[in-house]
């Protein structure tokens, strides 16, 4: 069976699919019609683009059903002021409530994550999420020892061991959550997909009322001390490229901080 076929009585010969194609998987055949290349399936990185383009549905490609490819409604666009106050009122939120988040709402946030872009659209990254408070603080617990390690070259660490003696918690800020996510070592995209996915997972927490903070000590230690990596059961062939500490904030934000401005060279 073929991996993509064309529905001549439906398509409109409008050389979408063609033209979006990244991979340049189809030839167009002697009536006009798209065709997919033999050999191709090989080449296919399942992105979806010909059966998203098509206005017809004419485009049956057996890994990518239309039954799973949705309609998109155009009615529900997002306005450019709606975005970019989502964007722009996001913030790290270090301090939060007891009660715990909503499964729901963060399957929702992990969901919007799966439509980042990845590199050959391979789609690598791997999620863990802590739910237990307890849990949260046994992990900063071990970043704790990690710095306590390093800090006699590290100096600037002091502070935050000083903190954590104290009773407080300047790694993981007494969160009831925590995402990390992980993936393949061998595969020379994994952190910048990783960072993608995780950047579109906090833009959509925000947007569903969930707290995030990322989580840069973690991330440093989970590589870095084989106790913590362990401890989070990250498999041999994986590193960790991004943590989030997360949960319902507790305090509302009024207003956006201003930013420097963009350091942009116009060619
Ligand atoms: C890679 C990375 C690591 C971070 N690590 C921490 C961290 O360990 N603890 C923390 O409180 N904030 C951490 N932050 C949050 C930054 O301090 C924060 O993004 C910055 O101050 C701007 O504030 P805003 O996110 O509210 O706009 C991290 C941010 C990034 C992007």
């Amino acid at each position: 069976m073929n991996l993509v076929t064309i529905d001549h009585t439906t398509c409109r010969r409008d050389g979408a699919c063609i033209a979006v194609c990244p991979m340049g998987l189809f030839d167009t055949d002697s009536a006009g019609f798209p065709a997919f290349r033999p050999g191709a399936a090989e080449r296919c990185i399942g992105c979806g683009h010909c059966v998203a383009v098509c206005p017809r549905s004419a485009l049956h490609h057996t890994a990518l059903p239309l039954e799973e490819s949705p309609l998109i409604d155009h009615g529900l666009a997002v306005s450019v002021p709606a975005l970019e106050q989502l964007i722009r009122s996001r913030r790290s939120v270090r301090e939060f409530k007891e009660e715990p988040v909503p499964e729901a709402l963060v399957q929702q946030a992990i969901e919007a994550a799966r439509w980042a872009p990845s590199a050959v659209n391979r789609q690598p990254v791997h999620w863990l999420v802590i739910r237990t408070p307890a849990e949260v603080r046994r992990l900063a617990g071990l970043v704790i020892d990690y710095l306590r390690r390093i800090s006699a070259q590290e100096p600037r660490y002091a502070p935050f061991i000083d903190l954590w003696e104290q009773g407080k918690d300047p790694i993981l800020r007494n969160a009831p959550h925590l995402v990390v996510i992980h993936a393949p070592d061998d595969w020379i995209w994994s952190s910048v997909d990783s960072t993608i996915a995780l950047t579109q997972f906090e833009l959509a927490a925000a947007a569903n009322g969930i707290g995030t903070c990322w989580a840069g000590f973690l991330m440093r230690a989970a590589n870095g001390y084989p106790p913590l990596r362990d401890a989070l059961d990250i498999p041999g062939s994986h590193s960790v490229f991004g943590a989030m500490m997360f949960g319902l904030p507790r305090y509302r934000y009024h207003r956006i901080p201003p930013r420097q401005a963009a350091l942009i060279t116009w060619r």
